[in-house]
């Protein structure tokens, strides 16, 4: 379905704005019930690329044999269990057009992994953060005209209000953790995510710039924190776009 840029601006913040919460239950289900289709390593074949690096450890570009299509590979570098199963289950109850498939675990060999479809350029993951600040994708820059970012910050917020509904938070929305892929945004890393009735709270040492400030200082995550960190989202692509209704919706969701 195609908007124009003033119906993607109405839906973004209606978007932002509902409070309709629907309990469906789903995440009551117990985690050991919870059955995820296993990859073996020898199906995964190393393309030598990868796509990205972070706290949890590095995801690789690989072909995967058994389907045919190109899958990223994380790896967890503590191998633990529990973590491995917290983020497959989530990506499969947040299942979502604007949420990579996850075709699977692979638990046979250490690192154990993460495996789901791959959305990128090229062999490349472009995030909103390296199409906005990466010479290497300029060209793809200046492809995105201003629906076609509307539509991105309209798929993220679809994405978390989505995770919302079902009563959980993301915590940890930032521009390097939505892809752009064929000009549609994705939302991924989900080795945050907490119940809304269970959440987390920490006081932070280091300033996060997406982290909502009482969060920093120690209060609970909530789903106001989240919509904080979606509006840096939109600052940041409004600040580099010199669109005053994405700097303005920004500057309403803190
Ligand atoms: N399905 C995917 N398709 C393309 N690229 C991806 C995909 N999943 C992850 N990536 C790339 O890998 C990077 C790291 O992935 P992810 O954010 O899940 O790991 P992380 O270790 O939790 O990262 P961090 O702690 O830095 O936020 C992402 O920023 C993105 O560039
Ligand atoms: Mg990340």
């Amino acid at each position: 379905m195609r908007y124009s840029n003033k119906q993607y601006i109405m839906l973004i913040g209606q978007t932002i704005l509902q409070n309709s919460y629907v309990d469906i239950g789903a995440h009551e289900k117990s985690m050991s019930t919870y059955v995820f289709s296993q990859v073996l390593p020898e199906k995964l074949e190393d393309v030598n690329q990868i796509v990205g690096a972070g706290t949890f450890g590095e995801c690789h570009l690989k072909q995967y044999l058994r389907l045919g299509i190109r899958v990223v590979e994380k790896k967890l570098v503590e191998s633990d269990l529990k973590l491995l199963y917290d983020e497959a289950y989530y990506m499969q109850l947040f299942s979502h057009r604007c949420v990579p498939h996850l075709i699977g675990i692979q638990t046979q060999i250490k690192p154990y992994s993460l495996i789901t479809e791959f959305l990128g350029h090229g062999v490349e993951s472009m995030t909103v953060y390296r199409l906005l600040f990466d010479a290497v994708f300029s060209e793809q820059k200046s492809r995105m005209l201003l629906p076609n970012w509307f539509r991105v910050c309209y798929d993220i917020v679809d994405a978390v209000h989505y995770i919302h509904q079902k009563e959980y938070l993301h915590c940890d929305l930032k521009s390097n953790n939505v892809l752009v892929s064929n000009q549609k945004g994705y939302l991924v890393d989900f080795g945050k995510v907490c119940k809304v009735r269970n959440p987390r709270a920490k006081k932070y040492k280091t300033v996060y710039p997406h982290s909502a400030p009482e969060v920093l200082n120690g209060d609970p995550v909530s789903k106001a924190s989240d919509v904080f960190s979606y509006g840096k989202i939109l600052k940041i692509i409004g600040e580099q776009l010199r669109n005053k209704e994405l700097l303005s919706m920004g500057d309403k969701s803190f």
